[in-house]
């Protein structure tokens, strides 16, 4: 049996605990830090049992944000000082660091050390499950995530648990967008790695990677909609705001967030 299986029964009466996450032996990060340095030799491989495809790290990774036709959009929702959350090489915090006061975070310290190499003002190391650990209440206007790891958030209490503690390091006024794929999008099931979940408008998205020897751990990623989004934000202090889906041909949208109770 060559595929790896990871369904989750809802933990609808479990109290959430944040669990200390790595990213180690961190495959990604590795095969970043080496691209950004021009000594890459390996492929980063994306595998799911037998299925493999190559993880395309110039495109994901340092295509100039400035290009993407919904940067207008992210940016009209987000306000300093802005946390971004797995900021990866830092193409974001890049942009956004020239018009906003700037916290650009990863788990990776690869990424991390990318990030101060090409020039992000202000790269830390932090586990976006654990904010409140690392950072004061109310500490930001802004919060960013972009790439999906919003996803690995791997049940409904630990949604709730994420997002809660997003709505307690930013202001009474703050904001966050974040993104997702649609498990209802009719293409959902072409997604590398996708599962269907017992649980209703859920799916998930299972691999792992592999570089250079480097075997990561498995990547578990829980797929909710907008609307299962809009119903978690919810009861931890947030509205969906407005929802953004850029190509309607794939299932990614963005979410923007605000705190309930304004306006
Ligand atoms: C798909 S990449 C997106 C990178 C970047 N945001 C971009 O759009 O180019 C996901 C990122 O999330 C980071 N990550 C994964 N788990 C994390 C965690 N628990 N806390 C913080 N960052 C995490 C990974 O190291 C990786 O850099």
């Amino acid at each position: 049996m060559s595929h790896v299986t990871c369904h989750h029964v809802s933990e609808r009466l479990t109290i959430p605990v944040a669990v200390p996450r790595t990213v180690e032996p961190d495959p990604l990060g590795r095969a970043i830090r080496d691209h950004h340095r021009g000594e890459r030799t390996h492929p980063l491989v994306d595998r799911d049992g037998g299925a493999t495809r190559e993880h395309p790290i110039e495109r994901f990774y340092f295509e100039p944000v400035a290009d993407d036709p919904d940067i207008g959009w992210v940016e009209s929702w987000l306000s300093g000082p802005l946390l971004e959350v797995g900021a990866g090489a830092g193409r974001h915090a890049l942009y956004f660091q020239e018009r906003l006061e700037t916290v650009a975070t990863d788990l990776s310290r690869h990424l991390v050390a990318v990030m101060d190499d090409r020039g992000v003002a202000d790269a830390r190391r932090a586990d976006m499950f654990s904010l409140r650990a690392v950072f004061d209440d109310g500490r930001f206007r802004s919060v960013f995530a972009r790439g999906t790891q919003a996803c690995l958030a791997d049940s409904p209490a630990e949604l709730r648990r994420f997002l809660a503690d997003l709505a307690a390091v930013t202001t009474r006024d703050g904001t966050a967008v974040l993104d997702g794929f649609d498990p209802g999008h009719e293409r959902a099931p072409e997604l590398f790695g996708h599962r269907p979940d017992p649980e209703a408008d859920v799916a998930r998205r299972c691999y792992h990677q592999t570089y250079e020897g480097a075997v990561g751990k498995t990547l578990s990623f829980r797929l909710v909609g907008p609307d299962r989004l809009r119903a978690a934000a919810e009861e931890a202090g947030w509205q969906v705001a407005d929802v953004r889906r850029g190509d309607p041909r794939t299932p990614h949208y963005q979410a923007a967030l605000a705190k309930s109770g304004i306006g």
